[in-house]
């Protein structure tokens, strides 16, 4: 049950991220990197700290008491993910991020599958995590890569997308969101499009899930990719939803225990789904964590984030619009609270240093997207992206550090 927008009370929620409440360079900190790694609040802390403290064992092996808690946790945990995106547990595979999420459909699903002639298409906007496993396979299995291309306003465009949806074309991988732009990529449309020509896709929602209510089932893809320490939850934590049958068709992509029945060296029957794709021992109290972030998520409710961001992205969007020489790259109606820009004569790292002097923590670099860099022209960019703990008056320190910065500069 999420609590009424009305009743949010935005500063409590706030305090309720212990590091927050830091100083850098002797200036309160000004968060402005969620698209990197988010904030995490107490809660989180909490559930990993309490995991090591009181109930530490290995999953789905000891039959001791700790055994089954850890066990009962890990897989409450796949349970409440699973909710959050409206799909079935056993068909969610728990990994350490969307990078191994994205390598396990590419590994177990394209690999054996694509062959010279084929072509996996791809758009401008991707992530690099988006982009090389789709790389390697193709070098591996002698199929191509198209490219969908995006407007200047940074939307992608889909009657070319449509276009380049051609015979030869076996998969599609497509971010949900984009992580520089902030595009809100309309991807419920485009597996429609994919599917009717029997197109498997796989969706990045790395950038989506911090920002807005995602329905898995609703958007009929193949594949769902995503990482859970942008979404509050601890690093080295992310899932990869798989449609069953692709589940049950595929063979193991790491092999190990938990995804074996019973290894002989005549063979060895694989586990079902989604064990058959946990080899080892996994990041247990990581995804204990990320289970709280989602209980933490879906009781301030993700249309009030959506919400609350909507109304700072529009506070920090006026504001930017102010500074002269400053050029936002990502126009796109409806984007998600993602700002990339450059300040004329300003490199992005230098400005990212001198706004880190004033407490501001931005990102600035090709953020993994070097495609989409040489699209706009540019070796990089600095980007503020923002969270529901941040504030109305930190957009206003950001915002008077960068005019300040703009003067040192100029
Ligand atoms: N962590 C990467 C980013 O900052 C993906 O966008």
């Amino acid at each position: 049950m999420s609590i009424d927008r009305a009743a949010v009370d935005w500063a409590a929620v706030r305090a309720e991220f212990p590091l927050l409440q830091r100083e850098v360079h002797g200036k309160p900190l000004v968060y402005l990197d969620s698209a990197n790694t988010g904030q995490k609040p107490a809660a989180v802390i909490d559930a990993t700290d309490d995991f090591y403290r009181r109930h530490n064992a290995n999953v789905s092996r000891a039959v001791h008491a700790l055994g089954s808690e850890a066990t009962e946790a890990y897989e409450a945990a796949r349970g409440k993910l699973a909710r959050h995106l409206n799909v079935r547990a056993d068909e969610l595979v728990l990994t350490s991020g969307t990078t191994f999420a994205i390598n396990l459909a590419a590994y177990s699903w394209a690999l054996p599958r694509l062959e010279p002639g084929d072509a996996i298409l791809v758009s401008r906007m991707e992530h690099h995590a988006n982009i090389v496993p789709w790389q390697l396979v193709a070098e591996r299995t002698g199929a191509t890569i198209k490219v969908a291309d995006i407007t200047p306003d940074g939307v992608l465009d889909l009657d070319a997308l449509e276009a380049a949806m051609t015979g030869e074309v076996r998969l599609l991988a497509v971010t949900h969101v984009s992580n520089v732009l902030g595009t809100v990529n309309p991807v419920r449309e485009i597996c429609r499009m994919a599917r009717k020509r029997g197109i498997v896709t796989v969706v990045d929602g790395s950038q989506a899930l911090p920002h807005m209510a995602v329905d898995v089932a609703a958007i009929g893809c193949d594949f769902y990719a995503l990482t859970g320490h942008k979404m509050c939850g601890p690093t080295g934590t992310g899932a990869l939803w798989a449609r069953r049958e692709h589940l049950q068709a595929r063979p193991p992509f790491l092999g190990g225990g938990e995804m074996s029945r019973q290894v002989s060296f005549g063979g060895t029957p694989f586990n079902a789904p989604p064990h058959r794709f946990e080899a080892g021992t996994p990041n247990i109290a990581g995804h204990i964590g990320l289970g709280a972030a989602v209980d933490y998520l879906d009781a301030l409710g993700m249309d009030n984030i959506a919400a609350r961001e909507q109304e700072l992205l529009a506070h920090l969007d006026e504001e930017m619009g102010k500074v002269e020489g400053l050029r936002v790259i990502g126009k796109a109606p409806g984007k998600a609270a993602v700002v990339s820009f450059l300040l004329d004569g300003a490199h992005g790292h230098d400005l990212a240093t001198l706004l880190d002097l004033e407490g501001v923590a931005v990102r600035s670099g090709h953020h993994c997207a070097h495609p989409l860099m040489a699209y706009y022209g540019v070796p990089a960019t600095c980007r503020a992206s923002l969270a529901f703990y941040n504030t109305h008056e930190e957009i206003d320190a950001f915002i008077a550090a960068l005019r300040k910065v703009r003067k040192l500069l100029a």
